[in-house]
């Protein structure tokens, strides 16, 4: 089912640059640094809700979960697949606001789903230690009920020390590497790469050359930020997974999301979309990070029936 990768060498690439990050904050905490200026734009938007009132409000509608469920076509979806249901997770974020894991751990008990998908950022500030999340994360996955297994990828926001603490709760978590689902003599495959916005450690050429998967078979692509989509769609993806965007998290009336930080097109920031025949799939994110609040853009789990046929 999930091939391991040997020498794992998307692994090493990560740490590489995680040491580097980390010299970067060591840097930043004595002295001047760009990660402070992002830093002072938080805190800004944080006196400035204090200061007008909505602080508390920005915090309820952060817990104000939706469960979504959203049907896509899928043209290479085998027979065998029509009506798989997959549970996407993403940017959980946890740790941010009381009371977090537990609204989530209630709802998850309603949602019924054959596999689940975490698009990566676990925790609330740039990598956490895994013990800080620990707890959190055995109630979530505890609470999830899927019979094909679950699948992450890390994000921008993760430590790969992240990584074998999810693996031993049951999170197969895909860097650069494939997993396949079998139904009879079909397959449903998951591609996940590591983190393409901010470690660059994403590999799908080595992905894909561990795999032996066959031209016609459908893909289901786990990446944390739409900051891939030509890419996967080139290489024949057909349903593009992610996060990362938070929908803005704070949305204005007519304008929309304020800031998205991705690099590509407003269109692949928030909800479904297309690209060429592939489709796509950016989620809102569950939790929510730098400061805990949102405004017109509620927090969300995400079911996707995958269903035989073109858009
Ligand atoms: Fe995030």
């Amino acid at each position: 089912m999930h091939k391991k990768m040997s020498a794992n060498r998307a692994q090493e690439k990560r740490q590489a640059k995680e040491a580097e990050h980390r010299q970067a904050w060591a840097h930043y905490q004595s002295g001047v640094h760009s990660v402070g200026l992002f830093r002072y734009v938080h805190l800004g938007l944080w006196y400035f809700l204090r200061a007008i009132g909505l602080y508390k409000r920005g915090i309820l509608n952060a817990l104000d979960i939706r469960i979504k469920e959203h049907t896509v076509k899928l043209s290479r979806l085998p027979r065998q697949f029509d009506g798989y249901r997959i549970l996407h997770i993403s940017d959980l974020h946890i740790g941010g606001i009381p009371g977090l894991t537990e609204r989530i751990c209630t709802l998850l008990e309603t949602i019924s789903a054959d596999a689940c998908v975490f698009t990566g950022d676990y925790g609330f500030a740039f990598y956490d230690p895994p013990e800080k999340l620990v707890r959190h994360m055995r109630a979530i996955i505890r609470s999830i009920r899927v019979n094909d297994g679950m699948f992450g990828v890390l994000g921008n926001h993760d430590s790969s020390d992240l990584l074998p603490v999810l693996e031993e709760l049951g999170v197969k978590i895909l860097m650069n590497q494939t997993a396949a689902i079998r139904r009879g003599m079909a397959q449903l495959w998951f591609i996940g790469l590591d983190d393409c916005h901010h470690f660059q450690a994403h590999d799908l050429d080595y992905a894909l050359q561990e795999a032996n998967i066959l031209s016609g078979e459908c893909k289901i692509f786990l990446i944390h930020s739409p900051e891939f989509i030509p890419q996967a769609s080139e290489a024949g993806m057909d349903f593009y997974l992610c996060g990362h965007c938070h929908g803005g998290q704070i949305r204005v009336p007519a304008l929309g999301a304020l800031i998205n930080n991705a690099r590509c097109k407003r269109a692949y920031t928030d909800g479904h979309w297309r690209y060429n025949r592939m489709a796509g799939f950016t989620h809102r994110g569950t939790g929510t990070s730098c400061v805990p609040v949102r405004f017109n853009c509620p927090p969300e789990m995400v079911v996707h029936t995958l269903r035989c046929g073109e858009n």
